[in-house]
Parts: C-alpha cells; sequence; structure tokens
C-alpha cells in the first residue's frame, strides 16, 4: 500500500520534484476506529499535506465520514465510539490526554453535505466563533475579520448590503459559501469537508471548486466525494477506502489513470459502489 504519495525521494509526483516535495500537515498512523462492535476503520497510514487538496472516495459505507471525523476529534461526539492509533497534526498527537478537543476544531474546520447555517443574520454567522473563542472583540476588528473570511470565502460582494439579513435567506450554493466563511473566520489550518458540492447545482458547484483551489494555498484540505470528476478537478491526491481500509492513496492521476490495485480500479471504471 502507498500510504505516503511522496514516499519516494528522487520520484517526480504530481510535476512536483523531491526538493519541492510537500509538507506533511497530519500523520495518521495504526487508526482503527469501532462503533460499538462495528470495526469501521482498519489500521490506517496515512499522511496529509499543507496546500494541497486531498480527496477521499469510495463506495458508500466505505468510511470516508468516519475517517474525516477522526480528524477533528468529532467521532467523539457519537456515543459509543472507540478510537485507536495516533493522528499527529504538527508534531502533537491530537488524541493526547492534555489536548482539549474544542482547541483541536478550531483548528481543524469542517464544511458538512448540506450548508448549514446559524439561526443567525449573515455577519454574525461569521463572527460567532471568534468572538467566543475570543479571537476579536465587538467592533471595527471583528468587522474587519467578517469583510476577509467572506471575500476569501467569495461572498462578499453578494452580501455586503445585507449582512443583517438570516444566513438562511441565501441561496444553497451561498450558503455554503457562507459556512465556509465561518470555518475560515476562526484560522484553522486544516478544512475538513464532506461532500461540500453534493446538495449544489453545477454553478454553485464549480465555484465551490474554485474556491478550494484559492484556498489551498492557505491550507491543507481533505474532502470527501462521489463525484469522480470534481476529484479529478480538484485534488491533489486521492485515497480509495473500501470497507474500512485504505486500499490505495497516490497521486490523483495515478489513481485514476495508473491505478496499482484491481479494486481501486474497478472502483473508478465504475464496476461497483
Ligand atoms: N454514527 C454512527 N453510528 C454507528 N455506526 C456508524 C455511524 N456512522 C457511520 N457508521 C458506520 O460506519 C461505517 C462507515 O460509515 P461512513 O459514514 O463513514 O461511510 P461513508 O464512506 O462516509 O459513506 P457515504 O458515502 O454513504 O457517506 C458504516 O458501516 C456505517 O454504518
Ligand atoms: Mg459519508
Amino acid at each position: 500500500m502507498t500510504n505516503n504519495p511522496d514516499n519516494s525521494s528522487n520520484s517526480t509526483i504530481n510535476g512536483l520534484t523531491s526538493q519541492e516535495s510537500p509538507a506533511t500537515k497530519i500523520t495518521v498512523r495504526k487508526l482503527n476506529l469501532y462503533y460499538g462492535d462495528n470495526h469501521a476503520l482498519h489500521n490506517i497510514d496515512m499522511d496529509l499535506y499543507k496546500n494541497k487538496i486531498t480527496a477521499l472516495i469510495g463506495p458508500s459505507g466505505c468510511g470516508k465520514s468516519t475517517f474525516l471525523r477522526c480528524l477533528n476529534r468529532m467521532n467523539e461526539l457519537i456515543n459509543g465510539v472507540k478510537v485507536d492509533g495516533d493522528v499527529i497534526i504538527d508534531g502533537k498527537n491530537i488524541y493526547d490526554k492534555d489536548v482539549d478537543e474544542v482547541s483541536v476544531r478550531k483548528r481543524v474546520g469542517m464544511v458538512f453535505q448540506q450548508p448549514n447555517p446559524f439561526p443567525k443574520s449573515i455577519y454574525d454567522n461569521v463572527s460567532y466563533a471568534p468572538l467566543k473563542h475570543g479571537i476579536v472583540k465587538k467592533g471595527q476588528i471583528c468587522d474587519e475579520l467578517v469583510e476577509k473570511s467572506l471575500l476569501q470565502a467569495g461572498l462578499w460582494d453578494e452580501v455586503k448590503d445585507k449582512l443583517t439579513q438570516p444566513g438562511t435567506s441565501l441561496s444553497g450554493g451561498q450558503q455554503q459559501r457562507l459556512c465556509i466563511a465561518r470555518t475560515i473566520a476562526v484560522e484553522p489550518d486544516v478544512i475538513l469537508m464532506d461532500e461540500p458540492t453534493s446538495a449544489l447545482d453545477p454553478l454553485s458547484t464549480e465555484k465551490i471548486e474554485t474556491l478550494m483551489l484559492d484556498l489551498k494555498e492557505k491550507y491543507a484540505i481533505i474532502t470527501v466525494t462521489h463525484n469522480m470528476q470534481q476529484a479529478g478537478r480538484v485534488a491533489d491526491y486521492t485515497a480509495f477506502f473500501h470497507m474500512g481500509d485504505l486500499i490505495e492513496y497516490a497521486d490523483t492521476e495515478t489513481i485514476f489513470i495508473n491505478p496499482g490495485k484491481k479494486k481501486t480500479e474497478d472502483y473508478i471504471t465504475g464496476r461497483y459502489g
């Protein structure tokens, strides 16, 4: 299993030479997860990179969302979950006893399949977490952070004259960009996205994909998608999961054009899933 797409020192990966090799942001080692008796993730080893988009693909129920939630300890919110193994972010295992899960979720933000703005104004959706975490105080600095986050999320021009209107009054695609603005307002390092465009029309999808390509300049992005074309368009690396196993992980071109495993090939050619 190729668990590190950049583990051969002299090879060229995705047009990168070894000198330009990506910086590791997250190191996952021997990660196992159990929902009660259901052993949902099996011994996952994987490195995830800064300034890259990594796509997680695989049939329904293979563990993509489960894996994603391990990266910010969101699974702990589910009763009966047991997680084993290491998820090391910037050298520190986020499952260590002295790590506070709220601080992890601030550094590792998440965007969900269904846009889920708070029942608050557009402004409050973006300012809520930074105010709560004490990143800013009310006033001009907060206004500036709201503007900056909405600008980065590509939504500012569409909402700047109606910041006091409810977030839920926006279109689905705008709501998803609002949720992205809300996520980046706390200045995370990593953004997790679980099928962020599956509820959106093609135009909104294109906007989110363009946004993802912009955002990777600042963040490590890990996204789940059932849309192979989307993985091809945005992802630097792609990981194929099947029944709780990480089957293959490599640069996206390899996964789609020259996969090393029969299971991967069967999946991407549409034989199952
Ligand atoms: N909250 C939960 N409680 C118990 N079991 C769960 C829970 N969430 C997921 N599972 C189980 O874990 C396994 C992996 O599910 P997961 O949701 O991670 O799959 P997925 O790859 O994201 O699927 P999909 O593409 O349908 O979203 C499945 O067997 C599922 O039934
Ligand atoms: Mg899922």
